[in-house]
């Protein structure tokens, strides 16, 4: 029953619970216009205290798309954050007008802290380098859609692993589905966190390695996740602008991979995705991004409980 949860971290529901997610998502897809007065009369918070085009955009436009309506602040500086209000007495009053909140924060944890003090449904949207498990509903339902499985596949992750919360929340998700293995492509000092190494990889028993060069392994691959390296984690300049552009895929890259091999990016992207891919059928991040708004449509129906 996900009437009534949070979500938090991408392990808060169970398999089972997923597949009913993805099934809805499947269902929406199929005949939108089924699903246009589901959430008559619901209000949606978007609460954003960090910047975003994707999650923020597509989770309005998902409740828009169900016929519920959503109120929230794109900027904590149009908040009373801006006058030192805490997340804890946002959520209290936030649960007061709206029935579901959507909540992205530059702090790990802070939509869990909002869940403790919500009487409404809290989606984290986003928590610092940490956790974002609506992403991972998106690459999952993207995965599900365009391989037709979750399972027994190899996914490269590439670029920033060390702050990029969609590949930790990705990977903690895809360890969960039998035979994946994982090999992760990124500068040194942006390794994968050993939290995830140790805590998921490692305690799973679930295959990994590390490489530095993508083309010495884009051929074994069935996903290539690539990652922006974000500016706005870096404490020094200078250590971004040294490995921001570490990582290029272009069309000469491309030639190593599989004729199958799907390129996925939470986006937005910098450099690291050169535009002329966009043309290749292997790249699927703007497909992903539309199926963003289908699963969070069928995630608000769910925890709403309105389906
Ligand atoms: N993928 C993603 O989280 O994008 P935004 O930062 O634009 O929401």
């Amino acid at each position: 029953m996900l009437k009534g949860r949070h979500l938090l971290d991408p392990r808060d529901f169970s398999l089972e619970e997923l597949e009913e997610v993805f099934s809805l998502a499947d269902e929406i897809i199929e005949d939108p216009k089924k699903f246009l007065h589901v959430c008559d009369g619901k209000i949606l918070a978007t609460l954003f205290y960090e910047p975003s085009t994707r999650t923020r955009c597509s989770f309005e436009a998902a409740m828009l798309r169900l016929g519920g309506s959503i109120i929230g602040f794109s900027e904590p500086n149009a908040s009373s954050v801006s006058k030192g209000e805490s997340v804890a007495d946002t959520i209290r009053t936030i649960g007061c007008y709206a029935d579901i909140a959507a909540m992205r924060h530059p702090k790990e944890g802070a939509p869990t802290i909002a869940s403790m003090y919500s009487n409404i449904p809290v989606i984290n949207a986003g928590d610092g380098s940490h956790q974002h498990p609506t992403q991972t509903l998106t690459d999952l339902l993207t995965i599900r859609k365009l391989k037709g499985h979750l399972s027994n596949l190899t996914i490269g992750c590439c670029g920033d692993l060390k702050f990029g919360r969609t590949v930790h929340s990705l990977v903690k998700a895809l360890s969960r589905y039998n035979n994946n293995k994982f090999i992760f492509i990124s500068p040194e000092e942006l390794n994968i966190p050993d939290y995830v190494r140790k805590e998921i990889l490692e305690k799973n028993n679930i295959e990994f390695r590390e490489a530095s060069k993508m083309e010495d392994v884009l051929g074994e691959l069935d996903i290539l996740y690539m990652t922006r390296v974000q500016r706005e984690r870096f404490f020094n300049e200078d250590d971004y602008v040294r490995l921001k552009d570490s990582y290029i895929l272009d069309k000469e890259k491309m030639k190593y991979a599989k004729d199958d091999m799907m390129v996925l990016h939470p986006l937005p992207r910098v450099n690291e995705i050169s535009y002329e891919i966009d043309e290749d059928p292997r790249g699927c991040y703007f497909k992903q991004a539309k199926f963003g708004m289908y699963v969070r449509m069928a995630l608000i129906a769910k925890l709403l409980g309105v389906r």
